[in-house]
């Protein structure tokens, strides 16, 4: 289902806020991602880094971990806010893709102005889907 503007306003004003407990210090890169839910619930997520680089994990992932962790799975839409509007990274995309492939995606900058709006269809073609049972 498509976004009201003042949802998709919403969404990056949530993302932009939640920048601020970035956790960054070795990237200075700060992101904040804002998750909404099939019943209006917002998920704020940001990146976490680590003296050990491998263990840092995206902002993406931190909201989709928060929301699973209580129990949310029906995701319609995130938001991603960066200083420069960049692009969720490919991890990022295959565990958005777990839990809705047509997932819409607002990537965002500082300022709050939208970069690109997209379904996670357009982001990551031909998903990885589990082959077993
Ligand atoms: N980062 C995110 O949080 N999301 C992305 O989609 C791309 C990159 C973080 C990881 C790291 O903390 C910093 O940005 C620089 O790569």
């Amino acid at each position: 289902m498509a976004l009201t503007p003042e949802q998709r306003r919403e969404l990056i004003r949530k993302a932009n806020e939640a920048r601020r407990h970035a956790y960054a210090p070795y990237s200075g890169y700060a992101v904040g991602a804002a998750l909404l839910t099939a019943d209006g619930r917002i998920f704020s997520g940001v990146n976490v880094e680590n003296a050990s680089y491998p263990n840092g994990v995206c902002a993406e992932r931190v909201a989709i971990y928060k929301a699973v962790s209580e129990g949310a799975r029906d995701f319609q839409a995130i938001a991603v806010v960066t200083e420069n509007g960049g692009s969720p990274c490919g991890f990022c995309r295959q565990v958005m893709a777990e839990f809705n492939p047509q997932m819409i995606v607002l990537i965002a900058n500082a300022q709050e102005e939208l970069i690109m709006e997209v379904s996670l269809e357009t982001l990551l073609p031909y998903v990885f889907v589990y082959p077993y049972k």
